[in-house]
């Protein structure tokens, strides 16, 4: 769970990175060249397809875990299932307990996003695509579709603002705790882990959620 979650935010890194091109150019012009990279690019090709896996291995270890730890909180007794009196919330944060639930929250997001989005660019095509990017070839004008979108649909831009939410509460106690799991840390090093896991959550969390506000809000004044 640890490595696949470090791979993600690896992925998280570049993603908001290219997105983050939307707000530092309203010609859309910087985000066309780098959407177009990545689409094209070989070496991003090759990743696409891990990126998929670790996706994956990501969502069935963690349901694997979350079952296990289920499970373990039952004891058998002459064939009665009782649970054990224990008040799970000593010790522990809210969010390292709603792990799995904030998971599948960020997972119902990654479906209406890809719906949205990668399945539009990648499979069935949308006119705005075809939208004139100034920049000549083949090049798709993704940055059409998605400011578009944001400000034709205000319901999907609350989505994003709930999902780079999520997004943020998962990777809070989700940083740490794989560098704990990894065994890189102890007394002094849980805290700074814990630190890096709070800054990572809010950049993220903030841009992710920014993008679409400032596509939204921009349209309106
Ligand atoms: C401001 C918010 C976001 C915008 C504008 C955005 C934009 C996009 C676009 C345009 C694509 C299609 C790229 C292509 O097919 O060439 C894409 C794909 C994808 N997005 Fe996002 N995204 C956002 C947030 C997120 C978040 C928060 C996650 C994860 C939790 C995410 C995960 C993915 C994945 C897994 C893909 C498919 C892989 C890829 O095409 O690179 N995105 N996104």
């Amino acid at each position: 769970m640890s490595i696949t979650g470090l791979f993600l935010i690896l992925f998280l890194i570049v993603h908001l990175t290219v997105n983050s091109m939307i707000v530092f150019d309203d010609t859309g012009v910087l985000f066309n060249q780098a959407a177009h990279f990545m689409a094209t690019d070989p070496i991003i090709g090759i990743i696409e397809p891990v990126l998929a896996i670790g996706l994956i291995a990501h969502f069935v270890f963690a349901s694997i875990i979350t079952y296990q730890n289920q499970a373990k909180r039952t004891i058998t007794y002459s064939g009665l299932k009782r649970y054990k009196q224990k008040d799970s919330s000593v010790g522990s944060t809210w969010t390292s307990r709603n792990m799995y639930i904030l998971g599948a929250v960020i997972l119902i997001f990654l479906v209406i996003h890809l719906i949205n989005f990668f399945w539009k660019m990648k499979v069935s095509g949308d006119p705005l695509l075809e939208e004139a990017t100034g920049l000549g070839g083949d090049i798709e004008n993704a940055y059409a579709l998605v400011t578009t979108k944001f400000i034709e649909w205000k319901w999907l831009v609350a989505i994003y603002v709930v999902g780079a939410i999520a997004l943020g509460l998962h990777l809070h106690h989700g940083v740490w705790s794989a560098f704990q799991t990894l065994g890189w840390s102890n007394r002094k090093w849980r805290t700074i882990w814990n630190v890096i896991g709070i800054i990572i959550s809010v950049i993220f969390a903030g841009g992710f959620a920014f993008i679409p506000l400032y596509i939204m809000i921009q349209s309106m004044v």
